[in-house]
């Protein structure tokens, strides 16, 4: 989901870092502490943006003092919700406002609690070609989109031409909405619980199973008892009484984007989402097919598998983008790929040996910032899974860890850690809209149909998905204890059709030819059901076409947002730049003023490339 950042498992731990629901957080972290602790900062600033920025501690600082100057600090709460969207001006050119939505669509109009969903939007530049209002989804799910329009709406608005109002929303339970999906009392004990998550990839034979599953029922009695309600639906009782997760489902969001739509004053939506958001996409475009103004739904996960609680359609090619590490790697050569040998095999083998040398030994970093830390064969497999969501992005630094580890480097391996699992104290309280949150429990678990565990099921499951990708599996095997665990359901699902024979304007699909975790089978097949849609497939490894910048797919995108113009069937566009390799197919200097200043707005959205389905 999501969005750039990404996280781990919340659940496993010891990981990484993130959690996905961060992506927001990071920049109020980011800004606060900055004033007081820079090492703290760092601390938080990584967990969080893995992804994104790899693995600089200076480059990291440099982001942040940027982004302090640019945000000042905004309380969301300050802000008076209301029933019809009221702009205030926010962190300083942006518009933010409150919008109060009913929770529960199916009770008649007034009974009942209300939600308030946060919105923010950063107006047109090209004001003279007005064209309306395009809205954003970041994945996850369980990503804020006021995250990443405060980070990347000024790359989006150039992606799409400047002639659009660009506006992020918080879904329903995630970021500065509420009621938020929070099943923990704080954000401390959220960390330290992910601290607890133990040092094993999931394996049939080693007893991790149970641990993760156990860890898992943890969070669904939690959440059932927090989210879950009381089981009756009084006028004027509380959204804690109704159950606020029982209303968080992908089919109340999709409404929610219809309401914010009429109140914009605009009849259709435009929509551009990632990740989950081509879920998002699709549950609109099912639900409302007369309502679909321009909606690009890009890195595409099958909805009938996401809505059948399968996670198994979307890792055929994860092992082809991992494999693309070495691939590249090699491609570049010894002086920009620190892991160079003479065959793509033998890097294959030197990583794998790096890999497993940690099984045996776990490397020992008794000095760091935060205290001493152990790196272990999980968290850095952990961390590579992650890292092949971004190719262009990660892929360099990624190889410069392995040597870290292979040289027992404690240089670098200490500066390193933080994007580790370690975590500092911060001694202030966390706003509610920073703090790690179960939306991605709520709403995937929710929307998907029931079941409970099963040893042979689990069994049957987890060997057909190693045999799809042996890389991803000991990680994206949580997805089914995840919701095998969960126990809140909503109230109003949607369950189909995922399918429309016709929508009002056509729907555009992005994917990449090779997605870390939504593959061109799962896009073709989505593509085959929405009547008239388009397809751009993108010739390039990694999540989302983000992960890639490619002029040719901005320039096809701005096409279809402005005046609706699909690409031809069949159309492939080539990324400019590659993992290692750097910028391709271009003579930088030969290039317009305009076409540079994309393929910077292309290399800000790399930054944030979602993290699908990693807690
Ligand atoms: C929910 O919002 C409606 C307006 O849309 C309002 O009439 C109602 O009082 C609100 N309910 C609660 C419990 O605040
Ligand atoms: C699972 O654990 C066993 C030891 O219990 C080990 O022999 C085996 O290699 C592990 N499997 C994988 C895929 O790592
Ligand atoms: C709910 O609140 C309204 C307004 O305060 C009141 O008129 C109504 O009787 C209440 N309903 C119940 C069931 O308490
Ligand atoms: C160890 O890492 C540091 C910091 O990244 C680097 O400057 C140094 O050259 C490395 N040392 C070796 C022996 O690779
Ligand atoms: C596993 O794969 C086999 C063979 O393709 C299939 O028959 C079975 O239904 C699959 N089981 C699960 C749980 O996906
Ligand atoms: C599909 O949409 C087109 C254009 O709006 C319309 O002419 C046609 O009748 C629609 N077909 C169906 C099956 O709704
Ligand atoms: C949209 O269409 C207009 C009129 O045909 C054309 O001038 C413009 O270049 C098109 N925009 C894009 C981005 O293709």
């Amino acid at each position: 989901m999501g969005y750039r950042e990404n996280k781990v498992q919340k659940g496993s731990p010891a990981l990484l870092l993130t959690d996905y629901s961060t992506p927001q957080r990071g920049a109020f972290h980011r800004s606060r502490a900055l004033l007081k602790h820079a090492c703290l900062i760092i601390v938080l600033y990584g967990i969080h943006a893995l992804w994104s920025t790899g693995f600089q501690a200076c480059g990291l600082i440099r982001a942040i003092s940027t982004v302090r100057s640019e945000e000042p600090e905004f309380d969301w709460f300050s802000l008076d919700p209301s029933t019809e969207i009221t702009w205030s001006s926010c962190f300083s050119e942006y518009k933010c406002a409150r919008l109060i939505l009913p929770l529960d669509y199916l009770s008649p109009p007034g009974y009942g609690p209300n939600v308030t969903l946060a919105l923010q939007m950063l107006p047109a530049t090209d004001t003279e070609n007005y064209r309306g209002t395009i809205l954003i989804n970041p994945g996850g799910p369980g990503g804020s989109g006021t995250d990443l329009v405060r980070r990347r709406g000024k790359d989006i608005s150039r992606i799409a031409g400047g002639s659009f109002d660009v506006l992020g929303f918080d879904p329903r339970g995630t970021g500065a909405s509420t009621p938020s999906a929070q099943c923990f009392d704080s954000q401390s004990q959220h960390k330290i619980w992910d601290l607890q998550g133990g040092d094993r990839m999931l394996n049939l034979t080693d007893g991790s199973i149970p641990f993760a599953r156990a860890r898992q029922a943890a969070i669904g009695r939690r959440c059932e008892e927090v989210l879950g309600g009381n089981g009756k639906e009084s006028e004027n009782g509380t959204a804690a009484e109704w159950g606020a997760g029982r209303f968080m489902s992908t089919a109340s969001v999709a409404t929610d984007m219809l309401e914010i739509t009429q109140r914009l004053g605009e009849d259709k939506l435009k929509y551009w989402g990632f990740s989950y958001g081509s879920i998002l996409g699709q549950y609109f475009s099912a639900m409302y097919p007369d309502k679909v103004g321009r909606v690009v739904i890009d890195g595409v996960f099958d909805g009938y598998n996401y809505l059948g609680a399968l996670w198994n359609s979307n890792l055929v090619d994860t092992d082809a983008v991992w494999q693309s590490f070495f691939m590249f790697c090699h491609q570049a050569g010894s002086s920009k790929c620190p892991l160079y040998e003479s065959s793509v095999d033998k890097i294959q083998n030197r990583v794998n040996s790096i890999l497993s040398s940690l099984i045996d030994q776990p490397l020992v970093v008794p000095f760091t910032s935060t205290g001493p830390f152990v790196l272990t064969e999980k968290a850095l497999h952990t961390y590579a899974f992650r890292a092949s969501y971004s190719p262009v992005i990660n892929f360099p630094s990624l190889a410069e860890l392995f040597v870290s580890v292979e040289r027992n480097n404690q240089t670098a391996l200490s500066e390193l850690s933080s994007k580790f699992d370690t975590y500092a104290c911060s001694c202030t309280d966390t706003p509610q809209w920073l703090t790690d949150h179960e939306a991605l429990h709520v709403i995937s678990c929710g929307d998907g149909d029931p079941y409970q565990f099963s040893a042979d099921g689990f069994h049957d499951w987890f060997t057909n998905l190693t045999a799809i990708s042996q890389f991803a599996a000991p990680i994206w095997g949580n997805a089914y204890l995840r919701c095998a665990e969960w126990r809140v359901r909503p109230k109003w699902r949607y369950t189909g059709p995922l399918a429309a024979e016709n929508t009002s304007n056509p729907v555009l699909l992005v994917s990449p030819a090779y997605d870390t975790v939504c593959p061109l089978t799962d896009a073709r097949a989505v593509h085959a059901r929405y009547g008239g849609s388009g397809l751009l497939v993108q010739n390039s490894y990694g999540h989302c076409s983000l992960a890639a910048p490619s002029l040719c797919t901005a320039k096809h995108l701005r096409a279809y947002f402005e005046n609706g113009t699909l690409p031809k069937e069949g159309t492939v566009c080539e990324p400019d730049e590659l993992p290692f390799v750097g910028t391709v197919n271009h003579d930088v200097h030969a290039m317009s003023t305009e076409d540079k200043e994309l393929l910077d707005a292309l290399r800000g959205m790399a930054e944030e490339v979602p993290s699908f389905g990693l807690v």
